[in-house]
């Protein structure tokens, strides 16, 4: 019968097995998946592997922060931070097609994390080689990604369908069968704390699809304020428990017209998509308290440039996607 002792006992047998004496690295992305795959795979080989998190700038606001402190405190593990947030940029400049941004940055990560590995030889040249990628992999990515094939279905999870097809590495995807819930629980089993293991879904290429339109620093800077508001309202009302998660887009090449003190404005809508869910394969839109909506627009139209309307996505998965791109 599943356990999740037993998922951990067969996943650490597989890792032992798989990776022997040689080295790993893991992607860590500041989420729950990232966080227990590496857990799992330190349990099995330790010292053997290297945690890098890639600061590809599609960060929320103290992200970065939270992964160097949280990540490290809880598990001891040896994590190597990558800036790489002028090479995701440039990758990205002109770019507004979702699936072309998704495939940009999958790529870009696993040249960093090709990088890194080369780093980690060079700090280290008598050891065993670093030959195998770790990553978080879900069951409901493998499916919504076409099996791994390289065909997204519905779009490329950048773990998944945005791999190049001359990857160095091989990979270790121990939650690739389990959902999110499983591996919420396997994390806790791993002993992860809460902050880390409760927290909600955050996409790998991040905030770099939730812009309609090109990524670009100012862009970016402008969601991000509106993203930490949203946050900040929502667990001030005892809301994060209740949402699986609330994206936040800016629909960058959409402007409105509006008025502010005595002037007419013309910014961009900022839309929030808060959502119930099981395992993210369907989805409702959260019936979210008005008050709590209405705190977040007041604060978003008054606090963040450019932006002077907030609306509201009440699709539900299908037809819409959690993320809009
Ligand atoms: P969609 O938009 O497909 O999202 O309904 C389903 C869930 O997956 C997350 N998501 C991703 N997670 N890499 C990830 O690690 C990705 O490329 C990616 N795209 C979407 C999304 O936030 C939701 O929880």
């Amino acid at each position: 019968s599943w356990t999740t002792g037993n998922v951990i006992d067969e996943q650490v047998a597989a890792i032992q097995a798989q990776v022997g004496t040689k080295r790993a690295i893991c992607g860590l992305s500041g989420g729950v998946d990232s966080a227990v795959a590496a857990a799992l795979v330190q349990k099995a080989i330790g010292s053997q592997l290297t945690c890098v998190y890639v600061d590809h700038g599609l960060m929320r606001q103290g992200e970065t922060e939270q992964v160097e402190k949280d990540f490290v405190a809880a598990t001891g593990v040896q994590l190597k931070v990558v800036d790489a947030q002028e090479r995701f940029l440039s990758a990205l400049a002109g770019v507004s097609d979702p699936e072309e941004k998704r495939k940009i940055i999958g790529r870009e990560f696993i040249r960093v994390f090709e990088q890194a590995q080369a780093e980690i030889v060079a700090e280290a040249p008598g050891d065993q080689p670093v030959e195998f990628l770790v990553q978080g992999t879900l069951y409901p990515d493998v499916v919504e990604s076409g099996g791994g094939t390289g065909t997204a279905n519905i779009k490329s999870h950048h773990n998944v369908g945005g791999l190049p097809e001359d990857l160095e590495f091989q990979l270790i995807e121990p939650l690739r069968k389990l959902f999110k819930d499983e591996v919420r629980m396997v994390g806790q089993e791993l002993g992860l704390p809460d902050e880390i293991v409760q927290r909600q879904p955050f996409p790998g290429p991040g905030l770099g699809i939730r812009i309609v339109g090109e990524v670009t620093r100012e862009r970016l800077d402008l969601l991000r304020e509106a993203d930490a508001i949203a946050r900040e309202e929502l667990t001030a009302a005892g809301l994060d428990r209740e949402i699986w998660q609330c994206p936040v887009v800016l629909l960058a090449d959409v402007r409105s017209v509006g008025v502010q003190g005595d002037g007419r404005t013309y910014g961009h809508p900022i839309v929030l998509r808060p959502v119930s869910s099981e395992d993210a394969m369907t989805a409702d839109w959260s019936r979210l308290p008005y008050d709590v909506l209405a705190k977040i627009s007041t604060r978003i139209t008054n606090e963040v440039a450019d932006v002077n309307r907030v609306v509201l996505d009440v699709t539900s998965k299908p037809p819409g996607t959690i993320e809009w791109e």
